[in-house]
């Protein structure tokens, strides 16, 4: 049985103060961690503040983004080996903003996952299609090719404690949800791809999230196809209480 994982992406937003307002916020309300896994991704600047309150309570902490060397000449980077060390659980990767905005390639999201493995972490892998090539209905293609050059060269093992989640670019931030049977309908092409990669165990273990535009109107809708085991959200994971109706969509 996989259990449900939702993570807020916060993005570019946030300083440590409001992240500390945030979890007092959601202090003492979140889910039990054996019954949803409630997570949340945040700059590397408000990392400290979440692994602190997670340590006694059910959140997990997520970074959204890290380099895949552990340490060196990288102005600017995250390390992955630093992470792990301060006691973040995920790193999400691959999300199309940072495709898009800063050019990352497979190859690159490909070693990140390799380098959170490494450090004891799991990576959160993002994919997902532009409008136009939605609009060309080469969305499966698109996607397959994403998810078989990130997992070029993990075991089945790895595959089977990762996380993907399918977030359509056109969906993401405008408002327009991809309908509960398009998200099924990818979520299950990526695990029938992790079947032919791997196999089939593999394939029931590794768990698959949609993301654009959830929010809590709609997520008991999604989480309730059979290919969908979580939500990755943006905009509707920065308040408190948005954040609480979506982990505690099973009340
Ligand atoms: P929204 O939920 O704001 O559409 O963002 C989705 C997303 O990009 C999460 O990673």
């Amino acid at each position: 049985m996989r259990k449900p994982i939702i993570a807020g992406n916060w993005k570019m937003n946030k300083n440590p103060q409001e992240t500390q307002a945030f979890l007092d916020g959601v202090k003492g309300k979140l889910p039990a961690a054996d019954k949803v896994e409630a997570v949340i991704a945040a700059p590397a600047i408000d990392l400290n503040a979440l692994v602190w309150f997670s340590k006694d309570s059910d959140l997990k902490v997520a970074a959204e983004n890290c380099y895949f060397e552990d340490e060196g000449a990288f102005t600017g980077e995250t390390s992955p080996k630093a992470l792990s060390e301060m006691g973040v659980d995920y790193v999400v990767i691959g999300h199309s903003e940072r495709r898009g905005y800063f050019h990352e390639t497979d190859e690159d999201i490909n070693k990140k996952a390799k380098a959170i493995f490494r450090n004891n972490m799991l990576p959160i892998i993002c994919c997902g299609e532009s409008l136009e090539t939605r609009e060309a209905n080469k969305q499966s293609d698109w996607v397959v090719a994403q998810i078989k050059a990130a997992l070029e060269g993990l075991t089945a093992e790895q595959v089977s404690n990762t996380v993907i989640a399918y977030e359509p670019i056109w969906a993401i931030g405008t408002g327009k949800t991809a309908s509960a049977d398009q998200a099924q309908e990818m979520c299950h092409v990526i695990r029938e791809t992790v079947k032919d990669l791997y196999n089939e165990q593999t394939a029931e273990n590794v768990r698959i999230q949609y993301g654009g535009s959830v929010k809590p109107a709609n997520v008991k809708e999604l989480m309730a196809k059979p290919d969908i085991d979580g939500g990755l959200v943006g905009g509707a994971s920065m308040d408190p209480e948005s954040f609480l109706a979506l982990v505690n969509y099973q009340d």
